[in-house]
């Protein structure tokens, strides 16, 4: 696939109002993303969990436009019905880089309607599950345009699409795992668009349990676009994408062989080096938060006093996501409970598990 690929010959059909609903979940990176070059190519492949439970829902609805000839957008945002002026430059930048590969953007009016299933204010990126919900209502409308679409060349495109939003965008289309950026092992692995990984999987990691630890509520402390552009010129950064490709190659083989000792070992350095890039940058930022540390030296006394296989990963903030084989649930709920949530924002965390991916509510 190539990105010409995906732009569309001229629509033969027509569409003049409808409306389209899919449900797109968040996914939590094991090898992360962290450093991108230009139209969203990752410096680094990537493998994630898809989740379950986080997701966004949103409803697309069209109006055919009176003035064809117009060349600016018109859309209006509404999450849990309100209104949200803010939300337009976010949206006016992703519909400038995708128009290119669905020239009928302009023609439409566009009323977005969203809604997430985890607290707005909690810390969780909404843009995976956001960007990657739009992109999916957009290719339905699409595939109304162009009906001979096949199922493949749809996800492939949502995800190419949704990467224009933002980068782990793309992952969250398919579950339970996804990777993005080329990877030698990783078949049909492009940095073009996330692609469900197909290779052997042990039984322990199926129905993988994902604890989300609220640590710190509120806005973003560095943006994703700030935040990547820390890698260019970073000191460690050449050595920081090569150990990427060599996690991801690790992860393979401890997928197939169910070496869970190995995943806890790839999953949880991957975390650390995140936040170990940050803080050697220039500007250097620190986002994890003292609880942050007292959290993941608890679960380290946990595993080592009980021999559970309880490990942590981070995302680009305080929060912790809490991972476990579903074996060991009952345990490290009480753990959680019992230990952990002391050390939440008002004993806030959401309970997820791996998830299959996207799905559309009209259908
Ligand atoms: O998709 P973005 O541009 O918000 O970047 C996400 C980066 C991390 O969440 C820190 C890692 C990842 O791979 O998801």
């Amino acid at each position: 696939m190539t990105v010409a690929s995906f732009i569309p010959s001229p629509y033969k059909s027509k569409l003049e109002t409808g409306s389209f609903t899919w449900q797109s979940p968040s996914n939590i990176a094991l090898v992360k993303y962290w450093g991108k070059l230009e139209h969203q190519i990752p410096a680094n492949p990537s493998i994630s969990f898809t989740l379950n439970n986080c997701h966004t829902k949103t409803t697309l609805s069209y109006t055919k436009r009176a003035n064809n000839s117009t060349d600016t957008f018109s859309f209006e945002v509404y999450l849990d019905g309100e209104l949200k002026l803010d939300f337009a430059p976010k949206i006016e930048t992703f519909f400038k880089r995708i128009e290119k590969y669905l020239p009928f953007l302009t023609d439409y009016h566009f009323k977005i309607e969203t809604h997430n299933s985890f607290p707005h204010s909690s810390g969780i990126a909404s843009s995976a599950s956001g960007m990657s919900a739009i992109a999916l209502c957009l290719m339905s409308m699409e595939k109304q345009l162009v009906p001979e679409t096949t199922t493949t060349f749809f996800t492939e495109k949502a995800s190419f699409l949704a990467r224009l939003g933002s980068g782990s965008a793309c992952r969250s289309i398919e579950g339970p795992l996804v990777g993005w950026g080329a990877h030698q092992q990783i078949t049909n692995s492009t940095d073009l668009f996330g692609v469900k990984y197909d290779g052997d999987v042990a039984n322990v990691f199926n129905n993988y349990q994902d604890t989300i630890l609220l640590v710190d509520v509120g806005e973003k402390k560095v943006s994703s676009t700030v935040g990547h552009s820390l890698m260019e010129g970073h000191p460690f950064a050449e050595r920081r994408f090569e150990q990427a490709h060599k996690n991801i190659s690790k992860l393979i083989e401890i997928f197939k062989m169910g070496n869970i000792k190995g995943f806890i070992e790839v999953v949880e350095s991957e975390a650390l080096t995140l936040h170990a890039m940050m803080m050697t940058s220039i500007p250097y930022f620190i986002l994890m938060k003292p609880n942050t540390l007292a959290i993941i030296d608890k679960i380290w006394e946990f595993r080592k006093a009980t021999g559970s296989n309880v490990c942590f990963t981070l995302d680009a903030g305080a929060n912790v996501h809490v991972l476990y084989p579903e074996s060991e649930k009952e345990e490290v709920l009480k753990f959680i409970k019992n230990e952990l949530v002391a050390y939440c924002k008002n004993e806030q965390y959401i309970c997820d598990q791996i998830g299959f991916g996207a799905y559309s509510i009209d259908s």
